[in-house]
């Protein structure tokens, strides 16, 4: 594996980075996750803005437009111009002694980038998820590595035999550790809104569009916990599943327990999308 980190192109084996680097220390670092299909990149834009609002976010002075040159060439030297495939991209403050702020004007950013094949898609028939307490930040808008509370849950899901944990707090089924939540009641669409307690999804916004375009009226509002079990449909959306159903939620099942119709229609949308 070809691997990006600092202008080089090197063999993965040979990428190293400092101890002292504060994504290693801090989490001072954000990070982005780009589908590629053929070669061509899905909502390229949408994901260097919302680079670029991190990038803000965290007073790193670095600019995505290096992103797209460094995943075209990530994606062809490990031949995956004919695949389904995703690049990583990270960038961290930097490398420098540890104390909390800011390191010395003119300490050079740690950018790295990968590519690799998307994992196979999840089984047809739907996915279960448990729910749990959300414990992240108050910015979870700002797509930062700082993603304990979602690797701890993300694990806590998998021993429960889930492949996801719906975060919650005031009530409020905001999101998936790795995935914007949907239901559909009677023909509605509803997501959490755009604010602090959620990523804004690339998928999130796109699979709006393709809600709006199919007809189906459209709620950005808080989604209680409750709600998911008396909704037609639960459903997440994230770069690396498109839409995905789930069928169980904490051991009772949600949508009448099979996938339903609108998390597929606005699947095959985004899919035409990404393959037209
Ligand atoms: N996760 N919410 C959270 C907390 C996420 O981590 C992600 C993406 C999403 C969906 O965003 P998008 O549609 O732009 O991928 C929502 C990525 C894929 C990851 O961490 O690997």
């Amino acid at each position: 594996m070809i691997v990006y980190l600092n202008g080089r192109f090197l063999p993965r084996e040979e990428a190293r980075i400092s101890p002292e680097d504060r994504g290693f220390l801090f989490a001072d670092a954000i990070y982005e996750v780009v589908r590629y299909g053929a070669g061509r990149p899905y909502r390229l834009a949408e994901h260097l803005a919302r680079m670029r609002d991190g990038l803000t976010a965290l007073r790193l002075p670095v600019e995505p437009s290096f992103f797209p040159e460094v995943a075209g060439r990530l994606v062809a030297e490990n031949d995956l111009e004919e695949s389904d495939a995703l690049v990583y991209v990270q960038v961290s403050r930097g490398a420098a002694p540890r104390y909390h702020a800011f390191p010395p004007e003119g300490t050079p950013p740690t950018v790295f980038a990968f590519a690799r094949k998307t994992d196979p898609p999840p089984p047809p028939g739907g996915g279960r998820a448990i729910l749990l307490p959300d414990e992240r930040w108050g910015r979870c808008d700002i797509k930062t590595v700082m993603l304990l509370p979602n690797v701890l849950a993300s694990q806590q899901a998998r021993e429960a035999g889930a492949m996801e944990a719906i975060l919650v707090r005031d009530e409020i089924a905001w999101e998936g550790t790795k995935a914007n939540l949907f239901t559909v009641s009677t023909g509605v669409v509803r997501t959490a809104p755009r604010g602090p307690r959620i990523l804004p999804g690339v998928t999130r916004a796109a699979a709006l569009e393709a809600a709006a375009k199919l007809g189906y009226p459209i709620e950005e509002r808080p989604v209680a916990v409750d709600e998911l079990f008396s909704s037609d449909e639960v459903f997440l959306a994230s770069t690396t599943l498109w839409t995905y159903s789930l069928v169980e939620v904490h051991g009772r099942p949600v949508g009448g327990g099979r996938p339903g119709p609108v998390a597929a229609r606005i699947r095959e949308v985004l899919q035409a999308e990404f393959g037209g």
